[in-house]
């Protein structure tokens, strides 16, 4: 008759017997989730004084909105983290601050582009690869432009941004209905314009035409023309 129960089986059955405690142990305790590393709010006083025909009570006014869509990213993402952590992710609240959670984040994330390709007006050079590029999709900048400000010029309140898109490289300009709605997925972003009222109302009321030349005497074109090389090569 075979040997079945052969020393090294034995072996293995004590060793087994001697981990099985600490594997239900480790088993049993929930690993707790990293601490949140905060999003910071990005400091654009160095527009102050700098864009012409926007004042600086209303660009500080914006700079305070923009500090409120950080704070509460922040905010909404530690709540949820919270809630995963105490097992109450089945509920209204959790689904609630998942619903939101775009809206405040795609808030701070434009305003950020927004300001960043703002500033004294450095203009597009003719050679750039970009303006090549919205030649090639558009056939002339002036047909760019029109679209651009065209959307706009769009009844609601949202944003215009100029994308590259993912899939040929195309220049597409989309309105984005607040601040979540109507992303290319996987789209990057060029040139992003605030159309929401607070971004004018103060000085120019209604007249969004207005602001809307006022931006395009505004943008710096060096940033832009950066975020396209970027993407070009990513
Ligand atoms: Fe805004």
């Amino acid at each position: 008759m075979k040997k079945i129960f052969s020393p090294l089986i034995f072996s293995g059955l004590l060793l087994g017997a001697f981990l099985s405690p600490v594997f239900t142990l480790h088993a049993a305790e929930k690993p707790s989730m990293p601490a949140l590393k905060k999003y910071e709010v990005k400091n654009f006083d160095y527009l102050l004084g700098k864009i012409d025909g926007l004042n600086d009570d209303l660009l500080k006014m914006h700079f305070k909105l923009y500090q409120g869509y950080v704070n509460n990213t922040n905010l909404v993402l530690q709540r949820i983290q919270e809630l995963n952590e105490s097992g109450k992710n089945r509920t209204p609240d959790f689904a609630g601050l998942k619903r939101i959670l775009g809206w405040e984040f795609d808030g701070m994330l434009l305003h950020e582009y927004y300001f960043e390709n703002m500033g004294p007006n450095k203009i597009l050079d003719k050679n750039d690869a970009l303006s090549k590029k919205i030649e090639a999709d558009f056939g002339s900048y002036d047909n760019w432009k029109a679209d651009f400000s065209a959307t706009g010029a769009m009844r609601g309140i949202g944003w215009v941004v100029s994308y590259i898109d993912p899939k040929q490289g195309r220049l597409i300009n989309e309105w984005i209905n607040e601040h979540d709605l109507g992303h290319l997925a996987g789209a990057v972003p060029l040139l992003v314009m605030d159309v929401f009222e607070h971004a004018y109302i103060t000085q120019y009321g209604l007249d969004r035409a207005k602001y809307i030349d006022v931006f395009f005497k505004n943008i710096d074109w060096e940033v832009v023309s950066l975020r396209f090389k970027k993407a070009k090569n990513s």
